[in-house]
C-alpha cells in the first residue's frame, strides 16, 4: 500500500496547486455534496489547475452514502470518459471522501483521487487511511475497499464555518488518538479550550492527531492488528449512535464515542486496572463539552443487543479495544453481559 500524506495546509491554493500537478492527470472530477458544493467548492475552484475540470455534486447525509450515488458517480465518470489517467478530488466530510475513493478505487479497476477534508471529523478520521466504502442493506460501510488517497489536504478555515457540536463530534476522535498515544498527547488534548476554539492552535492538534492516526495505520493498513486500536471506544459508541437514531435522539458520532469510551475506560479500569484519575478526566471533559445520552436500565438490553451485531465482533463474542494505561492498547478483548452492564450502570450514573 502507498504511504498517504496527510497535509496541514498554510497556503491551501498552492498546496493544491502541487497536489494536482505532481498526479499528471488527463482530466479532473470534482466531487461534492449540496454542503461543500455551496460552502468550500468555491475557494477550491481558485486553483488554476482545475480549470475545465468536471464537477459531481450528490446530496448531503449519510443516508446517501449508497449504491444509488455510487451508480450516479461512475455513470458520469464514465459518460465524461474518466480513464485510467483520470483524477477524482473528493471535497467534503467522511461520507464524500466514503464514497468517492470506494467509487474512485473501483471505477476501470481504479483511478487516482486526493480528498480534501472539508470537517474536523472528516479530517482526523476518514480522509486517512485508506478505507473507503457505501452503506448497503442498512449496514454502515458494508461494501468498500482498502485504498489510500494520492493526498489527503486539509484546510482548517473550511473548518470555521462548523457549528460546535461539529467541532466538538470531530474533537471526540482526536480525544481517542490521545489515549493510544501518549501521556504527553493526552495532556495536550485535555488542555484544549472547545468554550473559546483558537484556530491556530487547533491545526497543530489536527495535525498531531492524524500522526497518531497515520502511524498505526501505517503498521497494519488491513486492520489486522493493531489498527484495531483505533476501534477504542467504537463498540459503546456505535450502539449508542444507532440507538439514538432508533429512540429518535440522533446523535452526532463522536458525541456516541466519546460516551463509548467512557464505557470501554471503565471496562478498561475493571479488567486491565486502567488508572481511575484518568477515567475521571475524561469523565469531566464530556460533562463540561458533550453532556449525555440519558439511558436507565430499561435501555441495556437493546444496547446489549446492538452490541452483538457489531461487525468488529469475531466468534460472538463482542469485541473490544482496552487499554491498561495511556498507550497501552489491548486488542481482541472481551467482556461478559454481566461487566457490559456494569459499564452502562456506571455511564447512567456520571
Ligand atoms: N476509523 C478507524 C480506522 O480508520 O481504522
Amino acid at each position: 500500500m502507498n504511504q498517504q500524506v496527510t497535509k496541514i495546509c498554510k497556503d491551501f491554493i498552492s498546496e493544491l496547486d502541487d497536489a494536482i500537478g505532481k498526479q499528471k492527470a488527463e482530466n479532473i472530477f470534482i466531487l461534492t455534496d449540496d454542503n461543500t458544493a455551496h460552502f468550500c467548492l468555491p475557494e477550491v475552484l481558485k486553483s488554476e489547475k482545475l480549470t475545465g475540470c468536471h464537477l459531481i455534486n450528490i446530496p448531503n447525509g449519510d443516508e446517501n452514502k449508497n449504491i444509488e450515488s455510487a451508480v450516479g458517480i461512475w455513470k458520469y465518470l464514465s459518460e465524461n470518459r474518466a480513464t485510467r489517467k483520470s483524477l477524482m478530488i473528493n471535497v467534503g466530510g467522511g461520507m464524500i471522501t466514503d464514497i468517492g475513493g470506494f467509487t474512485a478505487s473501483t471505477f476501470k479497476r481504479g483511478i487516482r483521487y486526493i480528498n480534501i477534508s472539508t470537517s474536523l471529523l472528516g479530517a482526523v478520521d476518514a480522509a486517512t487511511g485508506g478505507k473507503t466504502g457505501i452503506n448497503f442493506l442498512g449496514l454502515k460501510n458494508e461494501i468498500g475497499v482498502f485504498a489510500p488517497a494520492e493526498s489527503v489536504l486539509i484546510n482548517i478555515d473550511f473548518f470555521k464555518t462548523l457549528d460546535a457540536k461539529n467541532l466538538r463530534s470531530g474533537y471526540a476522535e482526536m480525544v481517542k488518538h490521545a489515549l493510544i498515544d501518549t501521556r504527553e498527547e493526552w495532556n495536550v488534548i485535555l488542555s484544549f479550550d472547545l468554550e473559546n476554539i483558537n484556530f491556530d492552535e487547533l491545526r497543530e492538534l489536527v495535525d498531531r492527531s492524524i500522526r497518531v492516526k497515520e502511524r498505526v495505520v501505517e503498521q497494519d493498513p488491513k486492520e489486522q492488528n493493531i489498527r484495531k486500536a483505533l476501534n477504542l471506544g467504537h463498540t459503546f459508541g456505535h450502539a449508542f449512535e444507532s440507538y439514538s437514531y432508533k429512540t429518535e435522539r440522533p446523535a452526532l458520532h463522536g458525541y456516541a464515542v466519546i460516551w463509548g469510551l467512557l464505557c470501554e475506560l471503565y471496562l478498561s479500569h475493571i479488567k486491565l486496572n486502567f488508572p481511575k484519575e484518568d477515567l475521571i478526566k475524561l469523565r469531566n471533559l464530556i460533562k463540561e463539552y458533550y453532556g449525555s445520552f440519558i439511558i436507565d436500565c430499561s435501555d441495556y438490553e437493546n444496547l446489549f443487543e446492538l452490541m452483538t451485531h457489531d461487525k468488529k465482533n469475531e466468534s460472538n463474542e463482542i469485541n473490544f479495544t482496552l487499554l491498561s494505561d495511556i498507550g497501552e492498547i489491548h486488542i481482541n478483548q472481551t467482556a461478559t453481559k454481566e461487566e457490559i452492564f456494569e459499564c452502562f450502570d456506571f455511564y447512567a450514573g456520571f
